[in-house]
């Protein structure tokens, strides 16, 4: 007798089981058992997915729908130095591991990204071509495009989901990959909003540079695209809003011997720059903030395009990246301020330029750009959420009694965002009780 795996395994199910034939035949009641005894994931088991959201391939799956969706482009064959950044999406992944999504509440922001109204997805990779940077940029562009221009799954008339320019369209977090994932997500976005978008750029490089500064001699176009270069190119292309944007954490060397990088018209110009060492300058993250907020602006008509390399951070939290450069911001005072950003009108973002093979055992680098990711869709999630959630960094009069009600949270404080840097409350409260 020739007996198939079919066979046996229907053999065995007749012998040892109830012999369920079908779906329909398996009682409410035992279903409900194998839900009550195996529905459950701890931090560490399951199939790494960000999150622990049910991974989806959105590509391929026209009815996938989502208000954000988390995508991994794992590319890495336009770096200057240290490759392997196609491994990020992955190591990100594994780092999201203990953000469950049942015990994912942010103290800061008073909600839960994953249990709100909003639908989170991870959207799986875009198999980017390792061969061909040309045809990468292609399928990036087009699958940004493909995935961004999927009606949200909360419409514009809905009371929750995000308002002005972004209504009722859906945001795409990106995992990267190296830095000039940037590029084809601009220009996607530009088609999708139809104007220049501002770009709040946080990196130790300007990554505007004129692909000149590789060499003058050996050119080509596809040469231009580059994890230093792209934002030029962006820029020339007009994706790039010149009055609005902005560098933050900046400590790269320039080339020749003078300022000249910085003080030469081009591209570079249309970013203000705010240095690593001007935190001390500012007051601390909060000066920061209110550097970056007054800049950009809180425009529901301006959309902004967030995008994070992870040697933004010193080489001591952040080693396994592209490019370090030691003295660099602490992962807490990158949080802190990602946190303070809560109310930009961010329509997408990156975290990008993570190479776990330059990691460490205590995956120190996956594990801060997961914290980054996470709070960044925590703050488009809160941003939709239709009413002042408050939250412990912001709380809301009504939740606690006068009497003993904290100072006003800076965030709150309507004039103090838009108020130039300088002291903070809470430096001059410290002046003023020494
Ligand atoms: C921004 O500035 C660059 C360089 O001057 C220019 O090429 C580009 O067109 C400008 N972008 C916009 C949107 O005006």
């Amino acid at each position: 007798m020739k007996l198939t795996w079919a066979g046996l395994l229907a053999l065995a199910g007749t012998a040892l089981s109830h012999a369920y034939h079908d779906h329909d035949e398996i009682p409410e009641h035992v279903r409900d058992e194998l839900l009550k005894k195996w529905d459950q994931e701890w931090a560490f088991s399951g199939i790494s997915s960000f999150a622990h959201l049910t991974p989806v391939k959105c590509l391929v799956d026209p009815n996938q729908r989502y208000d954000i969706a988390i995508v991994g482009a794992p590319f890495d064959t336009a770096v200057t130095y240290r490759p392997g950044a196609r491994f990020g999406p992955r190591a990100i992944r594994a780092a999201s591991a203990r953000q469950m999504p049942g015990a994912a509440y942010n103290v800061r922001a008073g909600i839960n990204p994953y249990s709100s109204w909003a639908t989170v997805k991870d959207c799986g990779d875009i198999p980017i071509t390792p061969f061909d940077n040309g045809l990468a940029e292609r399928q990036m562009y087009e699958a940004f495009l493909e995935l961004g221009t999927r009606p949200a799954v909360t419409p514009s008339t809905s009371k929750q989901g995000t308002k002005g320019i972004s209504a009722g369209k859906a945001k795409l977090v990106t995992l990267g990959g190296d830095h000039s994932v940037a590029l084809p997500a601009l220009r996607a976005l530009y088609q999708i909003y139809q104007k220049p978008i501002t770009v709040l750029h946080f990196d130790a490089h300007l990554d505007t540079w004129n692909p000149v500064r590789y060499s003058a001699y050996w050119q080509s176009e596809q040469s231009a695209f580059n994890h230093g270069s792209f934002f030029h190119k962006a820029s020339r292309e007009g994706l790039v809003c010149n009055l609005t944007s902005a560098h933050a954490g900046l400590r790269t060397r320039l080339t020749g011997v003078d300022d000249g990088d910085y003080a030469n018209p081009g591209p570079e110009q249309g970013f203000m720059r705010i240095h690593a060492d001007d935190i001390d300058e500012l007051g601390g993250p909060m000066g920061v903030v209110d550097a970056i907020i007054k800049r950009i602006g809180l425009d529901a008509e301006q959309p902004v395009y967030l995008s994070v390399d992870i040697d933004v951070l010193d080489p001591a939290t952040a080693p396994g990246t592209g490019t370090p450069e030691p003295g660099g911001w602490t992962t807490r005072e990158l949080i802190r301020i990602l946190r303070g950003l809560e109310k930009l009108n961010v329509v997408g973002a990156d975290i990008v330029e993570v190479s776990p093979s330059y990691d460490n055992n205590a995956e120190t680098t996956a594990l801060a750009a997961a914290q980054v990711a996470y709070e960044i869709i925590t703050s488009m999630v809160k941003a939709g959420a239709g009413e002042d959630l408050g939250g412990w960094y912001g709380r809301k009069e009504s939740l606690t009694a006068k009497e003993e009600a904290p100072e006003p949270g800076w965030l709150n404080v309507k004039q103090e965002l838009i108020a130039p840097p300088g002291p903070s409350k809470f430096q001059m409260r410290y002046q003023n009780e020494n």
